[in-house]
């Protein structure tokens, strides 16, 4: 079980901004530039460098490990003073994050998460709780759908974090009513495009959509491609189907009020206030640290 310590908001972040001290050298390995919430977040953690007098070395990885394998790699060897990464998967760290620590760069995991055989290979992750944002979109529909509903879920990319950890926290509530089922899943990539190929392939293989209740997609983007798949079969998506997913980007708050979805869990992506520090803090005086430092997520719905 991680240990996790659910961050107090600005007091915290201005308190350890005010520890900050002269100008460093930090390597982003950031995920990819897929949907909505991704590029907002790497706008953030560029702009709040900035603001900060950080050096940031920002490498795209644009969904492939090898390249964000390859960029930690190249950060080692020049030598930054610290390496921020947002893992695409959780699996294949083991052996780049050992060569970080054995080059004595501390290492801090942003949004996504690994899984290590040695946690000192990371400082620590400072992130949403992706298992509570499935907690959160289960119980909504649980309460909307009364405890009975079909439900298809678009799933992000495969062995991330959020795919893992979203799912798992839905299934954990939803496991609570025998009424409630996943009755089809499927991966979308995290994009719109993903969501609508993967809900026009349902929609074509099933007899039955009238017995479908609800959308839960991962992330806004897929929910978005989804809805365009089931107006252009006729459907009405937010009406006779709930739909729920995570990220609440503003393209999903349009939805919301054109009420062609229902319900987004916040995932916040202007997050460089509150990672910065804790890396600033830790270089000016490296201490031990809580393995997980969490960002509250809220759901938001129509009313
Ligand atoms: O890791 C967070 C997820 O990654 C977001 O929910 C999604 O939009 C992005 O692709």
């Amino acid at each position: 079980m991680k240990v996790k310590t659910i961050l107090l908001g600005a007091a915290v972040a201005s308190g350890l901004f005010a520890a900050s001290v002269s100008a460093q050298t930090i390597g982003f390995s950031q995920v990819g530039s897929e949907g909505d919430w991704r590029p907002a977040f790497s706008a953030d953690m560029q702009s709040t460098a900035e603001e900060m007098g950080i050096e940031l070395k920002f490498a795209n990885a644009q969904g492939r490990q090898e390249d964000q394998l390859r960029a930690v790699r190249a950060f080692i060897a020049q030598q930054v003073d610290a390496i921020i990464i947002a893992p695409v998967v959780v699996t294949g760290w083991d052996q780049v994050l050992q060569e970080a620590k054995d080059a004595g760069i501390p290492v801090f995991l942003a949004d996504r998460d690994v899984e290590v055989d040695d946690p000192s290979l990371f400082v620590t992750r400072i992130s949403a709780d992706f298992n509570l944002e499935g907690r959160l979109a289960a119980a909504w529909l649980a309460a909307e759908s009364r405890g009975g509903c079909n439900i298809v879920e678009l799933q992000g990319t495969v062995g991330s974090a959020p795919a893992i950890e979203r799912n798992s926290g839905f299934m954990a509530v939803i496991d609570q009513f025998p009424a409630m089922e996943i009755v089809a899943t499927q991966s979308g990539e995290f994009t719109t495009e993903g969501g609508k190929r993967v809900m026009e392939a349902f929609i074509k293989s099933t007899d039955n959509l009238d017995g479908i209740c609800a959308v839960f997609a991962h992330n806004d983007n897929m929910q978005l491609g989804a809805i365009q798949a089931m107006k252009e079969a006729g459907l009405n998506p937010g009406q006779d189907v709930l739909m729920i997913s995570v990220d609440y980007v503003p393209a999903i708050i349009t939805a919301i009020e054109a009420g062609e979805a229902n319900a987004s869990v916040e995932l916040r992506s202007a997050i460089g206030q509150f990672i910065y520090p804790v890396v600033l803090e830790y270089l000016a005086n490296p201490t031990e640290l809580e393995k997980w430092i969490v960002i509250p997520s809220d759901l938001h719905t129509a009313h």
